[in-house]
């Protein structure tokens, strides 16, 4: 299988995962699985199915490992994302104020359905659980960035203020 990385890349993630991997006791590599995981996120935008391999490769541990926890958290993207990732939550606290209308408001403006990204490739909309700000239900996230108490108007905002 092909490196997940151009030359210069896969440069930066050797510099930078020496740095990751200083701030752990040699014998415990395995446990720089989220930081080295963020690191390959950093560079392409995304997690694919070699760099998952190279990582593992890299901490001493089964790539079946790094496919488990790159496939178990939210903040981590399995396939391309857009520029920009939304993140809805619909569970409890969010549903009970407004989160599916939230969803379907962002649907309709960005023309896509949670889980796709528009065809200029700006915006990723996804439906998550519960991002764990549940006072000030309905949450979204932008780019990692929570915004909350989400009325239209402040999903209009937050999206007109995006590069
Ligand atoms: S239910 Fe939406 S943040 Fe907890």
């Amino acid at each position: 299988m092909a490196g997940p990385f151009n030359e210069a890349q896969q440069a930066r993630f050797d510099t930078d995962l020496q740095v990751v991997l200083a701030r752990y006791p040699a014998d415990q590599r395995p446990a720089a699985m989220l930081p080295t995981l963020r690191l390959v996120q950093e560079i392409l935008g995304w997690i694919p199915p070699e760099a998952m391999v190279l990582v593992a490769d890299r901490l001493g541990v089964p790539p079946a490992r790094a496919e488990e926890v790159a496939t178990f958290y939210v903040m981590f993207h399995t396939r391309p994302a857009g520029q920009h990732v939304i993140d809805v939550c619909t569970n409890v606290s969010c549903c009970l104020r407004g989160g599916e209308k939230v969803l379907a408001y962002l649907e309709k403006k960005l023309g896509i359905r949670s889980g796709q990204t528009t065809s200029d490739k700006r915006f990723t909309l996804r439906e998550v659980e519960c991002l764990a700000s549940c006072g000030s239900a309905p949450v979204m996230q932008v780019d990692e960035v929570f915004v909350e108490e989400l009325t239209p108007s402040k999903i209009d905002q937050k999206l007109a203020a995006l590069e």
